[in-house]
C-alpha cells in the first residue's frame, strides 16, 4: 500500500542540537523531496566540503541513494519541523567496501550531531555487512578529519588537497 511505502522508519537515536530534538533514522522513499531540499539549502562551502565539486541538481543523486540496494542512508530529522538537517550515506560495492559521505545543515553543525550520526552509522554499516568504509575529505577540513579519527579511521592516502580515510569493520567489536 502506498501509505506503508511512505512510512518513516523508527528512530535509531536522538540528539539535541541547541535545544532542538533531532531523530536519527534510516532514510526511506518518502524522504526524497525533503532530502533534495536539504541539499539545495546547504551553503556553497558545506556542499564543496561534502562533494569537492559543484553539483547543481540533486534529484538524480538522491534517487540513486534511495534505490540502490547496496546503499546505507541515514537522515537526521528535526522532530518538531520534520526537516531533514543531516544525511550520511555509504555506497557499497561488490567487495563490501563503501564510500561514505556526510553533511549537516550549517545551523546544526558543531553540536555533536555528526558524532551521533557516526555512531549509528557504524552500527548500521556493521549490520549491513560492510567490510570497509572509506571517505574523501579536504585536508583543510578539520571536522570530518576529527570525526574519522574519533571512529578509528586511518588516513591512507593523499591526492592533492584531498585525503582518503579508511575504517576496516571487524564485525565483532560492537
Ligand atoms: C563534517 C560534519 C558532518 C561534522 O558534523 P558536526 O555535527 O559539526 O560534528 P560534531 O559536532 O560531532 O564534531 C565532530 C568533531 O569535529 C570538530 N569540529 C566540528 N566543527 C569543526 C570546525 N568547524 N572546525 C574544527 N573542528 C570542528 C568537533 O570539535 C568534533 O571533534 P572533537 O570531538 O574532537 O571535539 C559537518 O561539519 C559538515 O556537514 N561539514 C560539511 C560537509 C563535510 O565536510 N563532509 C565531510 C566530507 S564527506
Amino acid at each position: 500500500m502506498p501509505s506503508r511505502v511512505l512510512e518513516k522508519p523508527r528512530p535509531l537515536a536522538y540528539h539535541v542540537v541547541r535545544g532542538r530534538r533531532v531523530a536519527i533514522r534510516r532514510a526511506c522513499p518518502g524522504d526524497r523531496d525533503e532530502m533534495i531540499r536539504f541539499y539545495n539549502r546547504l551553503s556553497a562551502e558545506t556542499l564543496y566540503n561534502r562533494f569537492m565539486s559543484i553539483i547543481r541538481y540533486f534529484d538524480t543523486y538522491v534517487d540513486r541513494l534511495l534505490s540502490d540496494s547496496r546503499t546505507l542512508v541515514l537522515v537526521a530529522e528535526d522532530v518538531e519541523t520534520g526537516e531533514i538537517v543531516g544525511v550520511a550515506e555509504a555506497v557499497g560495492d561488490e567487495k563490501g567496501e563503501a564510500e561514505c559521505g556526510i553533511a549537516i545543515l550549517e545551523s546544526y553543525q558543531g553540536a555533536g550531531l555528526g558524532t551521533a550520526m557516526g555512531q549509528v552509522f557504524l552500527r548500521e554499516a556493521r549490520k549491513e555487512g560492510f567490510k570497509k568504509l572509506y571517505a574523501y575529505m579536504l585536508a583543510s577540513n578539520l571536522a570530518p578529519l576529527k570525526l574519522a579519527r574519533k571512529f578509528g579511521a586511518r588516513i591512507t592516502g593523499r591526492h592533492g588537497d584531498m585525503l582518503r580515510a579508511e575504517l576496516v569493520i571487524s564485525g565483532d567489536d560492537g
